[in-house]
């Protein structure tokens, strides 16, 4: 099919729920994509902050590969060997001693937020089901999960939402301090604000909200669906602070592409789970878990995380660059590790349109932030491509006003 016939199926046939671009990609391979007529474009996104291996990485398509012809799924009532590695892989990964798994970063924060209201009612007493989390938070678009974001546009038309939800500025302690009640169960945070439009934690954030949930005994729930699998230079963004949360989501680039998701905790929280008390039919699955298994092995192995910061810093330095060239244009920049956003005073969406005509693909979030979220396995010749081609469209931009 050429491009044409596949957007009028989308017309045809998909609910309209993405604004989606003229852009039918057909094939990947590491940072490059390539559209129905074989154009070839540099993918600086990654399918949102997915793809940390870049596309169609080897050893993860050949793992799904193997596993597709060996067995596919089973159902959670019987033991599943890759199930079972991929767990104790993410357990030794990170703070956790237990993994529940399903299959999206939504359904990750659902599995959170009951865990947290199960623990509040077991431990803190029957009324601590409140959750605190951050104004322009996202952390899914099921109903406990829209109700969680603290982003008005994604709530709006789906009242009633959920009741036992406090929202707070996000980077600001005290108003958690001031918040927290004997109804509250947990509070809920990403450690970098993603789709928020990359927004960093003040330094010593984390670690306060660590300390206050620890005096005032709630659970601290760190949502690590973009920020984990070692997108901000550590395998979860909150080891930079050398804490651990209580509860962690993961989902996004845990199976490079493949859809998977997890809630992981210590076992003194993930007790309070017991059989029948929550479930997912496809939750890590043979196949998914073959793949997530396959993902993080090959992050660990081929020491993805450690060139993380210098590819991430390359990057920023070329940004800053940029922006003296174009301080009309561009305004703040921020990023930890490959997680970069940059604010622009035109608009975000003409930018990203016209960096598509220069078969580069970015992303938008926020109010007006520019997106760079690439695979991890991005060299520094491709950045230097993507810094080339941004200067092409920014000019272009600055002659369009001109
Ligand atoms: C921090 C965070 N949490 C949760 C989600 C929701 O993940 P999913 O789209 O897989 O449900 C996202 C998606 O962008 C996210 O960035």
């Amino acid at each position: 099919m050429n491009s044409e016939e596949i957007f009028a199926l989308t017309e045809n046939y998909i609910a309209p729920t993405y604004n989606r671009f003229p852009l039918a990609l057909v094939k990947g391979e590491g940072v490059k994509l390539w559209d129905a007529e074989g154009n070839e474009y540099l993918d600086c996104l990654a399918g949102i902050a997915v793809c940390n291996l870049g596309h169609c990485h080897p050893q993860v398509s050949a793992a799904i590969a193997a596993q597709a012809a060996q067995l596919m799924h089973v159902s959670n009532l019987y033991h599943i060997e890759p199930q079972a590695r991929l767990a104790k892989l993410l357990c030794e990964l990170s703070f956790a001693e237990k993994v529940f798994f399903c299959n999206s970063g939504a359904e990750a924060n659902e599995a959170a937020i009951k865990l947290a209201r199960r623990y509040g009612h077991e431990v803190l007493g029957e009324g601590a089901k409140r959750i605190i989390t951050m104004h322009h938070s996202f952390h899914g678009r099921t109903m406990a999960t829209i109700t969680a974001t603290g982003q008005k546009k994604v709530q709006t038309g789906y009242q009633p939402l959920l009741d036992g939800f406090d929202y707070v500025p996000f980077n600001d302690v005290e108003a958690v301090a001031a918040t927290i009640t004997e109804k509250t169960c947990a509070v809920l945070v990403e450690p970098v604000q993603g789709e928020g439009g990359v927004i960093l934690p003040a330094a010593g954030y984390l670690n306060r909200l660590r300390e206050l949930c620890d005096e005032r005994g709630v659970l601290l729930i760190f949502d690590e669906v973009q920020t984990g699998i070692g997108r901000t230079g550590a395998f979860f963004a909150h080891q930079h602070s050398a804490i651990a949360p209580d509860i962690m989501t993961a989902a996004k680039a845990l199976g490079n592409g493949f859809p998977i998701g997890a809630m992981l905790a210590g076992d003194r929280v993930m007790c309070h789970f017991g059989p029948g008390s929550h479930a997912s039919t496809f939750g890590g699955n043979p196949l998914a878990s073959a793949a997530a298994l396959a993902t993080l092995e090959t992050v660990r192995d081929q020491g993805i995380v450690d060139k993380v910061a210098k590819t991430g810093a390359f990057l920023i330095d070329g940004l800053q660059r940029l922006k003296q060239s174009f301080p009309e244009i561009i305004g703040e920049i921020r990023g930890l590790g490959l997680m970069v956003g940059v604010d622009l005073q035109v608009p975000v969406a003409e930018v990203v349109g016209i960096c598509l005509k220069h078969r580069l693909l970015v992303g938008s979030a926020g109010d007006n932030t520019l997106r760079i979220t690439p695979p991890l396995i991005i060299e520094k010749a491709e950045i230097e491509t993507l810094l080339q081609i941004l200067t092409e469209v920014l000019t272009d931009v600055k002659n369009r006003q001109a």
